[in-house]
């Protein structure tokens, strides 16, 4: 299966892309990951990116799907994958088409996880995420057992560069920007479900589980 997580920032697109991951064995494909790995390692894309993630922008078209088209090719992507915050405007889902087209590949399923801003706010302030293995917590939501320590490979917790609340603010106005004409998008294809992502996490994994072995 081919699969696309789209949603608001902190809508846990990657908490639940990693469940799906580890119980499907698809690889997770977080554009934000890939960048942020970039920024930490100083490579030449990563210094041109921060500027656009430390303000809560999207990094230009170009480079996102330059990074996409390279990961996809990889050989874990060819039984399938699940894209976790890609593609963000019209013009980067144009080109993943376009690039899956090219190998008679399709997007599968487009799960659209909707949460109401307010929660939104709480969710991103409260994350905290391992610096080692990328598993995310929530000081209220799912805290950590030590404060600080990771429960599943004891890394230390960290508090992303944009989750703070005037960047989190930015981020929600340029998704706004995006979402109905990405939907658009996905919606005549008969691939896109909207789905609720405001319960707790189990319960919208469980949807999100029903959805994909119905
Ligand atoms: P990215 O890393 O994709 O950030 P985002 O879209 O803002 O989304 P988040 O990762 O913040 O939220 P999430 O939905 O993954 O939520 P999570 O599961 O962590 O992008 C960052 C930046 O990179 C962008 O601003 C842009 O600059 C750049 N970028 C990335 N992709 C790009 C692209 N394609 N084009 C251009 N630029 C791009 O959950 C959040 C918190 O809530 C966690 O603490 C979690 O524990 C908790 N939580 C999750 N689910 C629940 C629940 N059901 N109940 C209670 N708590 C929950
Ligand atoms: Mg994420
Ligand atoms: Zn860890």
């Amino acid at each position: 299966m081919r699969i696309i997580l789209l949603g608001p920032p902190g809508a846990g697109k990657g908490t639940q892309a990693k469940m799906i991951s580890q119980r499907y064995g698809w690889p997770q494909i977080s554009t934000g990951d890939i960048l942020r790995s970039a920024v930490a390692e100083q490579t030449a894309m990563g210094r041109e990116a921060k500027k656009f993630m430390d303000a809560g922008e999207l990094v230009p078209d170009e480079v996102v799907i330059g990074v996409i088209n390279e990961r996809l090719t990889q050989a874990d992507c060819q039984a399938g994958f699940l894209l976790d915050g890609f593609p963000r405007t019209v013009g980067q889902a144009e080109a993943l088409t376009t690039a899956l087209a090219a190998s008679g590949g399709k997007i599968d399923m487009v799960i659209d996880l909707r949460v109401e801003a307010e929660e939104l706010v709480r969710r991103l302030t409260g994350r905290r995420i391992c610096r080692a293995c990328g598993q995310m917590f929530h000081l209220e939501f799912s805290p950590p057992a030590t404060e600080d320590v990771c429960d599943q490979c004891g890394g230390e917790l960290y508090q992303r560069a944009d989750d703070n609340e005037a960047t989190i603010m930015k981020r929600f106005d340029v998704y706004r920007q995006q979402a109905d004409l990405l939907e658009s998008y996905y919606a005549t294809g008969g691939a896109y479900h909207r789905l609720d992502g405001s319960a707790p996490i189990e319960e919208v994994r469980g949807a999100l589980l029903a959805l994909l072995d119905g």
